[in-house]
């Protein structure tokens, strides 16, 4: 914990590439968690860093087309084999057969996200020791204004398996990923030339309007405060703590 401690002073106010860097120089077995979204910069910056890129991405079975098309995209443009992650099949069809496939609008998105994301992934963590997400504190004011650019992974460490994460996107805005994408011609979802800017699973995302805050586009029938799907649980622990 103090090694992490230090380990985020240093990162503190430091680039999203230098603390890639930092990332590749301290850790082997570390991974690239990747959306399919606006964190495609951080593939962009880190296959420049490493030859040791390793990126996965959890296919939930209900993202958009759009979103199939653009992982397909980024593996040929950038000559990378992005590991696809899939949900247990069983745990999906006892899911369906009991609440139907829109389950999520009637009693909330956490029991199908912890079907088809969280439990693949947990899975896919217990493999490395350190990971790495596109999360921003600009993303969502009511949950993620803490993301620090590294931490102890508080929802996937487990005694025997420390877990670390980095965020190297924590401190920019939308709008420095958005140059960083059109300065270095990095391929991006089609979904944003349609209106999306947070993207996730195709029922429970939508474009937002003019003035939105890009997190009203997800799970837009639940409260600010409850818009987190369980891969970044570790952001409720602390924002109920700072409350
Ligand atoms: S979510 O928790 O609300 O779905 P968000 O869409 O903001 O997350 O993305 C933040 C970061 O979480 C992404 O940059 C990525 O690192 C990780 N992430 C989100 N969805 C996925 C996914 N389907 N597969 C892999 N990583 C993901
Ligand atoms: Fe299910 Fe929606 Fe969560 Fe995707 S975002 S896993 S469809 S509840």
């Amino acid at each position: 914990m103090n090694d992490i401690n230090q380990l985020q002073a240093e990162l503190q106010g430091q680039s999203p590439r230098s603390i890639l860097k930092a990332a590749f120089q301290r850790y082997e077995n570390i991974a690239i968690s990747f959306s399919g979204a606006e964190d495609v910069v951080l593939i962009e910056m880190a296959h420049r860093l490493t030859d040791n890129l390793k990126v996965f991405t959890i296919d939930t079975g209900r993202l958009h087309p759009e979103t199939y098309e653009f992982l397909e995209q980024v593996r040929k443009h950038y000559d990378l084999d992005i590991e696809v992650l899939f949900p247990d099949s069983q745990e999906v069809q006892e899911l369906v057969r009991d609440k139907g496939l829109f389950s999520f609008y009637e009693d909330g998105h956490s029991e199908c996200c912890g079907i088809r994301k969280v439990n693949p992934l947990r899975k896919k963590l217990a493999q490395v020791d350190a990971w790495i997400t596109g999360q921003r504190k600009d993303q969502s004011p009511g949950t993620r204004n803490d993301v620090p650019t590294v931490q102890l992974d508080s929802a996937f460490s487990t005694p025997a398996h420390p877990l670390v994460k980095f965020n190297p996107l924590a401190n920019w805005s939308s709008q420095e990923v958005w140059d960083y994408i059109r300065i270095s011609e990095a391929p991006y979802n089609k979904l944003h030339e349609k209106g999306f800017v947070s993207i996730g699973c195709q029922p429970c995302t939508r474009p937002v309007l003019p003035g939105q805050h890009e997190r009203e586009g997800r799970w837009w029938w639940e409260e600010a405060t409850k818009k987190e799907c369980g891969l970044h649980a570790d952001n409720l622990i602390a924002s109920t703590q700072s409350h």
